[in-house]
């Protein structure tokens, strides 16, 4: 063992603190140890810092507990012992409030080793936890504000919205309120301060090229720097001097995505205050984050652009389609938007869910679009069909299928065009679909699309009366057509009377 200690003893007898030496050396301790009797030598000892303090209760100059006020007045933290002949209780008490680890009565010394021992042991313990608990707490609070941050940028969906959040909850959790996020342009070279907080937000320079001041330094330079005070910085940009405050500064830290710098994250504070190690690391952190996060939403809005002009050239070819029909079999122009419009509402008041509304107008415009397939004798015919050209007709259901199948954003409004012709009692076509087998929106379809086909003129026929179509409707609800909807639309066109 021989374990050194440096041992500062307050003793005006030699014997007895040979005796604690003896002692300490039992247990295993090599002392390096010096005995003072007046309060200036032991201020002088204090000096070399010792390892413990053993004191001696009464002295004829000197006290222990004037030796603990000594110890306590200077913000030293020694390990510190009574040793007396005879102490009272209260005494006891009052040093052990005065920060002494342990007392020992002089005729009980051979307990000196093991208190030692004791109190080195609680002590060197105790600071393990407090570091531990320390780095532990760091670590949590670390922990916390990425995991906080990082959640929350989850559910944003603008760059704008996410770089505000991002910026907010770094300057709060490190109880700042100044900085700015600047990103590279993704079309041009320049640096733009997209988000701002404190006297950034009165900035002239809010687009800077890369090397250019600050921000553009710690961006070539890819790697963050600490600023002691902005104003005194020779790379600051010349044109923000008059707005940065002096006694300012900071840490400027580069943002990365996929090992791209793509940006630069500000934090400024006033002086005193400087940004520790610790900050520095959560930053880092916080960088690395803003670096995932700002790619997704990048992607995401990109995403979202594509979709958007997808859907708008979707949009454009249905219409397109549908009004091709139409001027091919001119009389029938407007039809399909007359029945759209019809189909929606009903499908509404049948309790058509919301987000089927979109592809029921997709499939009421394109019900026809099969007819693309049919040839201008048989569409454009004046009279009636023979066997042949009904049969081709028939056709133009799965035609419709045939065609739309093939496309996954049309996917979803097929039942429309395929299954229009079916009827409630099995005898429609192409497939034969009996009752509930036939699509609700099928159903709903037929009844609007044979009334508007009834009152509009057609190559085989003149227009019937509204009256004459609704007879029609009622007449044929239950065989062509589901009742519950030929209800649904009687009262329907009721109300538009
Ligand atoms: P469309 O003209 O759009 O008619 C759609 C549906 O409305 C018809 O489906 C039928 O159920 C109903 N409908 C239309 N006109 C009449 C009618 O005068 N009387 C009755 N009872 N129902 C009518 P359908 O019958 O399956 O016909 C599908 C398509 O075949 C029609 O679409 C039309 O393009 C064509 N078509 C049907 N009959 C003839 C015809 O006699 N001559 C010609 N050239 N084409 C016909
Ligand atoms: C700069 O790029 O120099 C401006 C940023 C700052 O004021 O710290
Ligand atoms: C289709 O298969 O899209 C038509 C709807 C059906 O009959 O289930
Ligand atoms: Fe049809
Ligand atoms: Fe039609």
């Amino acid at each position: 063992m021989n374990e050194p200690l440096r041992l500062l003893i307050v003793e005006d007898y030699p014997d007895d603190a040979e005796l604690m030496v003896m002692r300490l050396e039992e247990e295993g301790f090599k002392p390096d140890w010096k005995r003072v009797e007046t309060e200036t030598e032991f201020i002088k000892a204090l000096e070399e810092k010792p390892d413990f303090i053993l004191a001696d209760w009464a002295l004829p100059q000197f006290s222990g507990l004037r030796a603990l006020e000594l110890v306590n007045e200077r913000g030293l933290d020694i390990p510190f012992i009574l040793v007396s002949g005879s102490i009272g209780e209260e005494a006891a008490i009052s040093a052990l409030h005065l920060g002494a680890s342990d007392y020992i009565l002089k005729d009980r010394s051979k307990r000196l080793g093991q208190a030692v021992r004791r109190t080195l042991d609680s002590r060197r313990y105790q600071h393990e936890k407090e570091v531990a608990e320390g780095e532990l707490k760091g670590r949590l609070a670390e922990l916390e504000v990425l995991y906080s941050i990082s959640s929350s940028l989850r559910y944003l969906e603008s760059l704008d919205a996410l770089l505000k959040s991002l910026l907010g909850q770094t300057l709060a959790a490190l109880n700042a309120d100044t900085g700015s996020i600047w990103l590279k342009d993704l079309n041009s070279s320049k640096l733009r301060m997209l988000s701002a907080s404190g006297w950034f937000t009165e900035l002239d320079a809010w687009e800077v090229e890369p090397g250019e001041g600050l921000v553009g330094s710690t961006y070539l330079l890819n790697k963050s720097i600490m600023i002691p005070e902005f104003v005194s910085d020779p790379r600051l940009n010349t044109k923000v001097l008059p707005q940065t405050p002096a006694g300012w500064g900071g840490v400027l830290l580069p943002i990365h995505s996929n090992e791209e710098n793509i940006g630069i994250i500000v934090v400024a504070v006033s002086q005193p205050r400087q940004i520790t190690e610790k900050e520095l690391k959560l930053l880092g952190s916080v960088a690395e984050t803003a670096g995932i996060a700002v790619h997704r939403i990048r992607l995401f809005e990109e995403l979202q652009a594509a979709g958007d002009a997808l859907v708008a050239a979707y949009h454009e070819t249905i219409k397109g389609w549908a009004g091709a029909l139409e001027l091919r079999d001119q009389e029938t122009e407007g039809h399909s938007e007359r029945v759209t419009d019809l189909t929606l509402e009903l499908a509404k008041k049948l309790g058509i869910a919301d987000d089927q509304l979109i592809h029921i107008y997709r499939g009421s415009l394109l019900h026809d679009i099969g007819k693309m397939g049919v040839s201008d004798t048989i569409l454009l015919k004046p009279g009636s069909l023979d066997d042949r050209e009904w049969e081709i007709m028939c056709h133009h259901p799965q035609y419709a299928y045939d065609l739309l199948a093939r496309i996954d954003y049309l996917k979803p409004a097929l039942n429309i065009p395929y299954c229009h012709h079916e009827k409630y009692n099995g005898t429609g076509y192409p497939r034969g679909l009996k009752g509930e087998e036939i699509p609700l929106e099928a159903r709903i379809f037929a009844v609007v699309d044979v009334y508007d086909a009834l009152i509009s003129d057609r190559p085989y026929r003149m227009a019937w009366s509204e009256k004459d179509a609704l007879e029609h409707i009622k007449k044929e609800s239950g065989s062509h057509f589901d009742p519950q909807v030929v209800q649904a639309f009687l009262m329907q066109v009721d109300k538009t009377d």
